[in-house]
Protein backbone atom coordinates (compact mmCIF):
# COMPACT_ATOMS: atom_id res chain seq x y z
CA UNK A 1 0.00 0.00 0.00
CA UNK A 2 2.48 2.26 0.94
CA UNK A 3 4.07 1.61 -2.66
CA UNK A 4 1.10 2.20 -4.23
CA UNK A 5 0.49 5.39 -2.89
CA UNK A 6 3.81 6.64 -3.35
CA UNK A 7 3.02 5.76 -6.91
CA UNK A 8 -0.21 7.57 -7.17
CA UNK A 9 1.39 10.45 -5.39
CA UNK A 10 4.43 10.74 -8.08
CA UNK A 11 2.34 10.83 -10.79
CA UNK A 12 0.05 13.69 -9.25
CA UNK A 13 2.31 15.77 -8.74
CA UNK A 14 4.02 14.65 -11.85
CA UNK A 15 0.90 15.41 -14.35
CA UNK A 16 0.29 18.38 -12.17
CA UNK A 17 3.69 19.71 -13.52
CA UNK A 18 2.89 17.88 -17.29
CA UNK A 19 -0.21 19.76 -17.08
CA UNK A 20 1.03 23.19 -17.06
CA UNK A 21 3.85 22.29 -19.51
CA UNK A 22 1.30 20.31 -21.87
CA UNK A 23 -1.90 22.77 -21.05
CA UNK A 24 -0.64 25.82 -23.93
CA UNK A 25 -0.67 22.94 -26.85
CA UNK A 26 -3.82 21.26 -25.86
CA UNK A 27 -5.76 24.13 -25.20
CA UNK A 28 -6.23 24.92 -29.33
CA UNK A 29 -9.88 22.64 -29.37
CA UNK A 30 -11.93 22.01 -26.77
CA UNK A 31 -11.98 18.42 -25.87
CA UNK A 32 -14.40 16.01 -27.61
CA UNK A 33 -16.99 14.14 -24.94
CA UNK A 34 -17.23 10.79 -24.65
CA UNK A 35 -20.14 10.49 -22.08
CA UNK A 36 -22.03 13.63 -21.17
CA UNK A 37 -24.62 14.56 -18.21
CA UNK A 38 -27.93 13.19 -19.38
CA UNK A 39 -31.90 13.09 -18.14
CA UNK A 40 -33.87 9.99 -19.18
CA UNK A 41 -31.06 8.73 -21.35
CA UNK A 42 -31.40 12.69 -23.73
CA UNK A 43 -27.65 14.12 -23.62
CA UNK A 44 -27.27 17.82 -22.60
CA UNK A 45 -27.25 20.64 -24.77
CA UNK A 46 -26.13 24.31 -24.12
CA UNK A 47 -28.39 26.54 -23.18
CA UNK A 48 -29.51 29.17 -25.44
CA UNK A 49 -26.24 31.68 -26.08
CA UNK A 50 -24.16 28.97 -24.62
CA UNK A 51 -21.16 28.77 -24.67
CA UNK A 52 -20.47 32.01 -23.85
CA UNK A 53 -16.69 33.72 -24.15
CA UNK A 54 -14.95 35.91 -21.94
CA UNK A 55 -14.90 38.58 -24.13
CA UNK A 56 -18.27 39.14 -24.28
CA UNK A 57 -19.71 41.89 -23.34
CA UNK A 58 -23.70 41.64 -22.77
CA UNK A 59 -23.51 38.81 -20.02
CA UNK A 60 -19.92 39.89 -18.11
CA UNK A 61 -21.75 41.80 -15.32
CA UNK A 62 -17.79 42.76 -13.19
CA UNK A 63 -14.54 42.18 -14.11
CA UNK A 64 -11.09 43.18 -12.06
CA UNK A 65 -7.24 42.41 -12.59
CA UNK A 66 -4.94 43.99 -10.80
CA UNK A 67 -1.88 44.49 -12.74
CA UNK A 68 0.18 42.73 -15.37
CA UNK A 69 1.26 41.38 -17.23
CA UNK A 70 -0.95 38.34 -18.01
CA UNK A 71 1.92 35.49 -19.19
CA UNK A 72 2.08 32.05 -18.62
CA UNK A 73 4.47 32.05 -15.38
CA UNK A 74 2.78 35.46 -13.90
CA UNK A 75 -1.36 35.33 -13.56
CA UNK A 76 -1.95 38.93 -12.40
CA UNK A 77 -4.23 37.59 -9.48
CA UNK A 78 -3.89 34.31 -7.65
CA UNK A 79 -6.65 34.46 -5.06
CA UNK A 80 -9.82 36.08 -4.12
CA UNK A 81 -12.83 35.84 -2.03
CA UNK A 82 -15.94 37.28 -1.46
CA UNK A 83 -17.32 38.27 1.76
CA UNK A 84 -20.49 35.59 2.72
CA UNK A 85 -22.65 38.72 3.41
CA UNK A 86 -21.22 39.75 -0.36
CA UNK A 87 -20.45 42.87 0.72
CA UNK A 88 -16.93 43.13 -0.50
CA UNK A 89 -14.65 41.00 -2.73
CA UNK A 90 -11.04 40.97 -1.81
CA UNK A 91 -8.23 39.89 -4.51
CA UNK A 92 -4.37 39.72 -4.05
CA UNK A 93 -2.15 39.98 -6.77
CA UNK A 94 1.03 38.15 -7.44
CA UNK A 95 3.11 41.16 -6.20
CA UNK A 96 1.27 40.68 -2.95
CA UNK A 97 -1.31 44.14 -3.69
CA UNK A 98 -4.34 43.96 -1.88
CA UNK A 99 -7.75 45.45 -3.18
CA UNK A 100 -11.13 45.74 -1.17
CA UNK A 101 -14.12 45.91 -3.89
CA UNK A 102 -17.25 47.11 -2.54
CA UNK A 103 -18.95 44.55 -4.46
CA UNK A 104 -22.06 46.51 -4.62
CA UNK A 105 -20.12 49.41 -6.54
CA UNK A 106 -17.16 47.61 -8.10
CA UNK A 107 -15.06 50.70 -6.70
CA UNK A 108 -11.65 49.49 -4.77
CA UNK A 109 -12.25 51.33 -1.07
CA UNK A 110 -8.77 50.18 0.67
CA UNK A 111 -5.46 48.53 -0.71
CA UNK A 112 -4.54 46.90 3.29
CA UNK A 113 -0.57 46.02 3.14
CA UNK A 114 0.89 42.99 5.23
CA UNK A 115 4.81 42.49 5.04
CA UNK A 116 6.06 38.69 4.50
CA UNK A 117 8.99 37.14 3.97
CA UNK A 118 7.04 34.97 1.80
CA UNK A 119 9.23 35.26 -2.08
CA UNK A 120 6.07 33.93 -3.92
CA UNK A 121 1.99 35.05 -4.67
CA UNK A 122 -0.33 34.17 -2.09
CA UNK A 123 -2.36 30.70 -2.11
CA UNK A 124 -5.57 31.19 -0.81
CA UNK A 125 -7.57 34.23 0.70
CA UNK A 126 -10.74 34.16 3.01
CA UNK A 127 -13.03 36.75 3.96
CA UNK A 128 -14.76 36.22 7.37
CA UNK A 129 -17.55 38.19 8.87
CA UNK A 130 -16.11 39.23 12.52
CA UNK A 131 -18.72 39.57 15.74
CA UNK A 132 -17.68 43.12 15.86
CA UNK A 133 -19.11 44.35 12.52
CA UNK A 134 -16.02 44.33 10.70
CA UNK A 135 -14.20 41.32 8.17
CA UNK A 136 -10.74 39.05 9.39
CA UNK A 137 -9.31 38.55 5.59
CA UNK A 138 -6.86 35.63 5.49
CA UNK A 139 -4.31 35.35 3.08
CA UNK A 140 -2.05 31.98 2.96
CA UNK A 141 1.13 32.46 1.98
CA UNK A 142 1.74 29.24 0.22
CA UNK A 143 2.40 26.59 3.38
CA UNK A 144 4.47 29.02 5.38
CA UNK A 145 2.39 31.80 7.03
CA UNK A 146 -1.22 32.62 7.39
CA UNK A 147 -1.72 36.73 7.36
CA UNK A 148 -4.73 37.89 9.10
CA UNK A 149 -5.59 41.37 8.17
CA UNK A 150 -8.44 43.05 9.72
CA UNK A 151 -11.18 45.28 8.46
CA UNK A 152 -13.73 47.88 9.45
CA UNK A 153 -17.60 47.79 8.54
CA UNK A 154 -16.23 49.84 5.87
CA UNK A 155 -13.73 47.53 4.50
CA UNK A 156 -10.93 49.60 5.66
CA UNK A 157 -7.15 48.20 7.43
CA UNK A 158 -7.58 48.63 11.30
CA UNK A 159 -4.39 47.81 13.07
CA UNK A 160 -1.73 45.43 11.79
CA UNK A 161 -1.72 42.19 10.37
CA UNK A 162 -1.08 39.17 12.36
CA UNK A 163 0.62 36.18 11.46
CA UNK A 164 0.52 32.41 12.00
CA UNK A 165 2.00 29.32 10.99
CA UNK A 166 1.27 27.05 8.27
CA UNK A 167 -1.09 27.58 5.35
CA UNK A 168 -4.78 27.00 4.87
CA UNK A 169 -5.77 23.71 3.42
CA UNK A 170 -7.53 25.16 0.07
CA UNK A 171 -5.73 23.99 -2.84
CA UNK A 172 -7.64 20.75 -2.89
CA UNK A 173 -11.68 22.88 -2.14
CA UNK A 174 -11.67 22.31 1.52
CA UNK A 175 -12.32 25.53 2.81
CA UNK A 176 -10.39 25.02 5.53
CA UNK A 177 -12.16 27.83 7.86
CA UNK A 178 -14.91 26.07 9.95
CA UNK A 179 -18.90 26.43 9.83
CA UNK A 180 -18.89 28.96 12.33
CA UNK A 181 -16.46 31.02 10.47
CA UNK A 182 -14.19 32.29 13.65
CA UNK A 183 -11.55 29.25 13.53
CA UNK A 184 -9.53 27.73 10.40
CA UNK A 185 -7.18 24.59 9.80
CA UNK A 186 -3.38 25.11 8.63
CA UNK A 187 -0.96 22.80 7.88
CA UNK A 188 2.98 23.38 7.87
CA UNK A 189 4.83 20.73 5.18
CA UNK A 190 7.61 19.95 7.13
CA UNK A 191 5.72 19.40 11.03
CA UNK A 192 3.55 16.43 11.25
CA UNK A 193 0.82 17.75 12.56
CA UNK A 194 -2.21 20.11 11.53
CA UNK A 195 -3.02 23.31 13.45
CA UNK A 196 -6.76 24.68 14.69
CA UNK A 197 -6.32 29.08 15.34
CA UNK A 198 -9.23 30.91 16.54
CA UNK A 199 -10.04 34.49 15.28
CA UNK A 200 -11.41 35.55 18.53
CA UNK A 201 -8.75 34.19 20.78
CA UNK A 202 -5.21 34.23 20.29
CA UNK A 203 -4.92 31.50 23.21
CA UNK A 204 -6.69 28.76 21.09
CA UNK A 205 -3.76 26.59 19.44
CA UNK A 206 -4.91 22.75 18.74
CA UNK A 207 -2.76 20.58 17.55
CA UNK A 208 -4.16 17.56 15.48
CA UNK A 209 -1.44 15.01 15.01
CA UNK A 210 -0.75 13.48 11.66
CA UNK A 211 1.60 13.17 8.99
CA UNK A 212 1.29 15.92 6.30
CA UNK A 213 4.94 16.22 4.43
CA UNK A 214 3.92 16.66 0.80
CA UNK A 215 -0.40 16.13 0.73
CA UNK A 216 -2.38 16.67 2.94
CA UNK A 217 -6.53 18.04 3.27
CA UNK A 218 -8.76 18.44 5.97
CA UNK A 219 -11.95 20.29 7.38
CA UNK A 220 -14.68 20.60 9.83
CA UNK A 221 -17.52 18.61 10.25
CA UNK A 222 -20.98 21.08 9.68
CA UNK A 223 -21.43 21.36 13.39
CA UNK A 224 -17.44 22.19 13.82
CA UNK A 225 -17.15 18.99 16.48
CA UNK A 226 -14.59 17.26 14.54
CA UNK A 227 -12.09 17.64 11.84
CA UNK A 228 -11.09 15.14 9.11
CA UNK A 229 -7.38 15.08 7.91
CA UNK A 230 -6.06 13.42 5.82
CA UNK A 231 -1.55 12.79 5.08
CA UNK A 232 -0.47 11.40 2.54
CA UNK A 233 3.83 11.04 2.45
CA UNK A 234 6.59 10.79 -0.06
CA UNK A 235 8.84 8.72 2.30
CA UNK A 236 8.00 5.62 4.04
CA UNK A 237 5.59 6.77 7.02
CA UNK A 238 1.93 5.38 6.76
CA UNK A 239 -0.71 7.43 4.73
CA UNK A 240 -3.21 7.75 7.31
CA UNK A 241 -6.63 9.04 7.10
CA UNK A 242 -7.74 10.65 11.12
CA UNK A 243 -11.00 12.15 12.80
CA UNK A 244 -9.98 14.46 15.50
CA UNK A 245 -11.96 16.15 18.31
CA UNK A 246 -12.13 19.92 17.40
CA UNK A 247 -12.10 21.00 20.53
CA UNK A 248 -9.79 18.87 22.32
CA UNK A 249 -7.62 17.45 19.96
CA UNK A 250 -8.38 14.08 20.55
CA UNK A 251 -7.62 11.59 18.06
CA UNK A 252 -11.57 10.10 17.43
CA UNK A 253 -10.44 7.48 14.68
CA UNK A 254 -7.68 6.42 12.99
CA UNK A 255 -9.13 4.80 9.06
CA UNK A 256 -6.01 4.12 8.58
CA UNK A 257 -4.30 3.87 5.08
CA UNK A 258 -7.09 4.85 3.12
CA UNK A 259 -4.93 6.28 -0.29
CA UNK A 260 -6.84 9.12 -0.56
CA UNK A 261 -6.80 12.36 -2.72
CA UNK A 262 -9.92 13.83 -0.82
CA UNK A 263 -11.67 13.67 2.49
CA UNK A 264 -15.12 14.92 3.31
CA UNK A 265 -17.70 14.38 5.84
CA UNK A 266 -21.35 14.62 4.72
CA UNK A 267 -23.33 17.54 6.01
CA UNK A 268 -24.95 15.54 8.55
CA UNK A 269 -21.42 14.27 9.73
CA UNK A 270 -22.77 10.49 9.39
CA UNK A 271 -20.83 9.55 6.37
CA UNK A 272 -17.15 10.09 5.11
CA UNK A 273 -16.51 9.92 1.61
CA UNK A 274 -12.46 9.14 0.75
CA UNK A 275 -11.46 9.24 -2.76
CA UNK A 276 -9.56 5.53 -3.34
CA UNK A 277 -6.51 5.65 -5.54
CA UNK A 278 -7.85 6.49 -8.70
CA UNK A 279 -10.44 4.41 -9.27
CA UNK A 280 -13.07 4.52 -6.52
CA UNK A 281 -14.33 6.61 -4.12
CA UNK A 282 -15.89 4.92 -0.47
CA UNK A 283 -17.76 5.66 1.84
CA UNK A 284 -17.64 4.67 5.94
CA UNK A 285 -20.10 4.87 8.14
CA UNK A 286 -19.58 7.24 10.69
CA UNK A 287 -22.36 5.22 13.51
CA UNK A 288 -20.26 2.42 13.99
CA UNK A 289 -16.54 2.85 14.76
CA UNK A 290 -15.30 -0.41 13.39
CA UNK A 291 -17.49 -0.13 10.05
CA UNK A 292 -15.73 -1.00 6.92
CA UNK A 293 -16.69 1.15 4.01
CA UNK A 294 -18.70 0.84 0.57
CA UNK A 295 -16.78 1.08 -2.32
CA UNK A 296 -18.38 3.18 -5.34
CA UNK A 297 -16.18 2.26 -8.49
CA UNK A 298 -15.92 5.15 -11.10
CA UNK A 299 -17.79 4.74 -14.30
CA UNK A 300 -14.49 4.94 -15.88
CA UNK A 301 -10.80 4.90 -15.20
CA UNK A 302 -9.25 8.10 -13.76
CA UNK A 303 -5.68 7.62 -15.82
CA UNK A 304 -4.64 10.80 -13.42
CA UNK A 305 -6.81 10.99 -10.59
CA UNK A 306 -9.41 13.29 -8.51
CA UNK A 307 -9.63 16.86 -8.37
CA UNK A 308 -12.08 17.52 -6.12
CA UNK A 309 -15.18 16.15 -4.00
CA UNK A 310 -18.13 17.50 -2.52
CA UNK A 311 -21.34 16.65 -1.21
CA UNK A 312 -24.50 18.39 -2.07
CA UNK A 313 -25.58 20.50 1.09
CA UNK A 314 -28.19 18.22 1.22
CA UNK A 315 -26.08 14.91 1.70
CA UNK A 316 -28.43 13.61 -0.85
CA UNK A 317 -25.78 13.61 -3.51
CA UNK A 318 -21.96 13.39 -4.00
CA UNK A 319 -19.89 14.83 -6.65
CA UNK A 320 -16.29 13.85 -7.71
CA UNK A 321 -14.47 15.95 -10.03
CA UNK A 322 -11.51 13.80 -11.79
CA UNK A 323 -9.13 14.96 -14.41
CA UNK A 324 -11.74 14.68 -17.43
CA UNK A 325 -14.56 13.32 -15.61
CA UNK A 326 -16.84 14.69 -13.47
CA UNK A 327 -19.05 11.66 -11.62
CA UNK A 328 -22.40 12.41 -9.15
CA UNK A 329 -24.00 9.37 -7.00
CA UNK A 330 -26.86 9.65 -5.54
CA UNK A 331 -26.40 7.98 -1.76
CA UNK A 332 -29.91 7.20 -0.78
CA UNK A 333 -31.59 4.76 -0.59
CA UNK A 334 -28.11 3.13 -1.83
CA UNK A 335 -25.53 4.85 -3.73
CA UNK A 336 -25.77 5.08 -7.57
CA UNK A 337 -24.25 6.95 -10.46
CA UNK A 338 -26.79 9.77 -11.37
CA UNK A 339 -24.33 11.46 -13.71
CA UNK A 340 -20.97 10.67 -15.57
CA UNK A 341 -19.48 13.65 -17.53
CA UNK A 342 -16.04 12.37 -19.64
CA UNK A 343 -13.92 14.47 -22.07
CA UNK A 344 -12.09 12.34 -24.60
CA UNK A 345 -8.74 12.79 -22.85
CA UNK A 346 -7.13 13.50 -19.25
CA UNK A 347 -5.65 16.68 -19.88
CA UNK A 348 -8.59 18.97 -18.37
CA UNK A 349 -9.30 18.54 -14.23
CA UNK A 350 -12.91 19.53 -13.39
CA UNK A 351 -12.28 21.47 -10.12
CA UNK A 352 -13.75 23.82 -7.91
CA UNK A 353 -17.11 21.99 -8.16
CA UNK A 354 -19.72 24.32 -6.49
CA UNK A 355 -23.56 22.71 -5.50
CA UNK A 356 -26.18 25.59 -6.78
CA UNK A 357 -29.84 25.98 -5.29
CA UNK A 358 -29.36 23.03 -3.33
CA UNK A 359 -29.08 20.19 -5.44
CA UNK A 360 -30.55 21.45 -8.63
CA UNK A 361 -27.47 22.80 -10.34
CA UNK A 362 -23.34 21.87 -10.43
CA UNK A 363 -20.61 24.44 -11.18
CA UNK A 364 -17.42 23.38 -11.88
CA UNK A 365 -14.19 24.32 -13.47
CA UNK A 366 -12.82 22.64 -16.93
CA UNK A 367 -10.74 23.77 -19.65
CA UNK A 368 -9.93 27.17 -18.57
CA UNK A 369 -13.77 27.93 -18.37
CA UNK A 370 -16.61 27.86 -15.68
CA UNK A 371 -19.49 25.42 -16.32
CA UNK A 372 -22.89 24.39 -14.79
CA UNK A 373 -25.68 21.77 -15.59
CA UNK A 374 -28.34 21.71 -14.41
CA UNK A 375 -30.26 18.57 -13.63
CA UNK A 376 -33.97 19.88 -14.29
CA UNK A 377 -33.39 21.43 -17.64
CA UNK A 378 -30.91 18.75 -18.85
CA UNK A 379 -29.17 22.26 -20.18
CA UNK A 380 -25.82 23.21 -19.68
CA UNK A 381 -23.69 26.45 -19.54
CA UNK A 382 -20.30 27.61 -20.01
CA UNK A 383 -18.33 31.02 -19.68
CA UNK A 384 -14.83 30.41 -21.61
CA UNK A 385 -11.94 31.80 -22.92
CA UNK A 386 -12.17 32.33 -26.87
CA UNK A 387 -10.11 32.94 -30.05
CA UNK A 388 -8.86 36.34 -28.53
CA UNK A 389 -8.68 35.67 -24.84
CA UNK A 390 -5.43 36.15 -22.84
CA UNK A 391 -6.08 32.43 -21.50
CA UNK A 392 -5.37 31.27 -25.52
CA UNK A 393 -1.70 32.91 -24.81
CA UNK A 394 -1.69 29.73 -21.96
CA UNK A 395 -2.06 31.01 -18.53
CA UNK A 396 -3.25 28.77 -16.20
CA UNK A 397 -4.66 29.91 -13.08
CA UNK A 398 -6.55 27.86 -10.43
CA UNK A 399 -10.46 28.83 -10.19
CA UNK A 400 -12.66 29.95 -7.55
CA UNK A 401 -16.59 29.76 -8.11
CA UNK A 402 -19.03 32.60 -5.86
CA UNK A 403 -22.45 32.43 -6.61
CA UNK A 404 -24.15 36.52 -5.52
CA UNK A 405 -27.51 35.68 -4.74
CA UNK A 406 -27.96 39.35 -4.08
CA UNK A 407 -26.86 40.01 -7.25
CA UNK A 408 -27.94 36.86 -8.92
CA UNK A 409 -24.49 37.03 -10.68
CA UNK A 410 -22.04 34.11 -10.72
CA UNK A 411 -18.02 33.70 -11.68
CA UNK A 412 -15.30 34.66 -9.63
CA UNK A 413 -11.28 33.43 -10.76
CA UNK A 414 -11.13 33.07 -14.17
CA UNK A 415 -7.90 30.90 -15.93
CA UNK A 416 -6.45 33.95 -16.97
CA UNK A 417 -6.16 35.27 -13.68
CA UNK A 418 -8.91 38.04 -13.86
CA UNK A 419 -11.95 37.79 -11.98
CA UNK A 420 -15.11 37.87 -13.87
CA UNK A 421 -18.95 37.76 -12.98
CA UNK A 422 -21.83 36.82 -14.68
CA UNK A 423 -25.51 36.89 -14.93
CA UNK A 424 -26.27 33.91 -13.24
CA UNK A 425 -29.20 31.89 -15.82
CA UNK A 426 -32.66 31.77 -14.34
C1 LIG B 1 -31.78 4.22 -20.81
O1 LIG B 1 -31.02 3.38 -21.65
C2 LIG B 1 -30.66 2.14 -21.09
C3 LIG B 1 -29.73 1.39 -22.03
O2 LIG B 1 -29.56 2.05 -23.24
C4 LIG B 1 -31.94 1.36 -20.78
O3 LIG B 1 -31.59 0.13 -20.17
C5 LIG B 1 -32.82 2.17 -19.84
O4 LIG B 1 -34.05 1.51 -19.63
C6 LIG B 1 -33.11 3.55 -20.43
N1 LIG B 1 -33.79 4.38 -19.43
C7 LIG B 1 -34.80 5.19 -19.74
C8 LIG B 1 -35.37 5.98 -18.59
O5 LIG B 1 -35.28 5.29 -20.86
C1 LIG C 1 -0.13 44.35 -8.44
O1 LIG C 1 -0.98 45.48 -8.31
C2 LIG C 1 -0.30 46.72 -8.26
C3 LIG C 1 -1.36 47.78 -8.07
O2 LIG C 1 -2.31 47.72 -9.10
C4 LIG C 1 0.49 46.93 -9.53
O3 LIG C 1 1.24 48.14 -9.41
C5 LIG C 1 1.46 45.77 -9.73
O4 LIG C 1 2.10 45.91 -10.96
C6 LIG C 1 0.66 44.49 -9.72
N1 LIG C 1 1.61 43.37 -9.85
C7 LIG C 1 1.58 42.56 -10.91
C8 LIG C 1 2.69 41.59 -11.01
O5 LIG C 1 0.71 42.60 -11.74
C1 LIG D 1 1.49 48.36 14.27
O1 LIG D 1 2.90 48.14 14.16
C2 LIG D 1 3.66 49.32 14.37
C3 LIG D 1 5.13 48.98 14.07
O2 LIG D 1 5.51 47.80 14.69
C4 LIG D 1 3.45 49.83 15.80
O3 LIG D 1 4.17 51.01 16.00
C5 LIG D 1 1.96 50.08 15.99
O4 LIG D 1 1.72 50.43 17.35
C6 LIG D 1 1.13 48.86 15.65
N1 LIG D 1 -0.28 49.20 15.70
C7 LIG D 1 -1.20 48.46 16.34
C8 LIG D 1 -2.61 48.98 16.30
O5 LIG D 1 -0.90 47.44 16.94
C1 LIG E 1 -19.86 -2.43 12.99
O1 LIG E 1 -19.18 -2.82 11.79
C2 LIG E 1 -18.55 -4.08 11.91
C3 LIG E 1 -17.73 -4.29 10.64
O2 LIG E 1 -18.49 -4.07 9.48
C4 LIG E 1 -19.60 -5.15 12.15
O3 LIG E 1 -18.96 -6.42 12.29
C5 LIG E 1 -20.37 -4.81 13.42
O4 LIG E 1 -21.43 -5.73 13.59
C6 LIG E 1 -20.95 -3.42 13.33
N1 LIG E 1 -21.54 -3.03 14.59
C7 LIG E 1 -22.78 -2.54 14.70
C8 LIG E 1 -23.23 -2.18 16.08
O5 LIG E 1 -23.52 -2.36 13.74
Amino acid sequence: MATLSRLVLLSTLLSAVISKALYPQSIQRPPGILHDFQKNNVSTSWAPGHPKEWSEKEALKFQFSDGGPHTYTSGAIPATALSSDEKFLVTVNISNHVSVIDFATGSVVSNPSFTTTYSRESSAVRVLSAPSGGYDVLISMGYQEVQRLRLSAQGKQTGNATIYTGGLLSEFGSSSVSHSGRRFLTVDPNIPQYNIYDLDDTNVHIILKNQNDVYHDGSFSTDDKYVITLSRSYYDTPPRTKLFDATTGALVRDFGSTSSEYVRLSPDGKLLATTYSWDAVQLWPLTNATSEPITLNLPAHAGRGFSDLQWSPDGEYLAAGIWGQLVVWKIFPSPQVVQSYQQDNDYHDVTALLWLEASKRIAYRTFGGLEIYDFDSNLKYRWGFGANSHWADSVYQKGYTFLSTSKKWIGGLDADAIVRFWEYPA
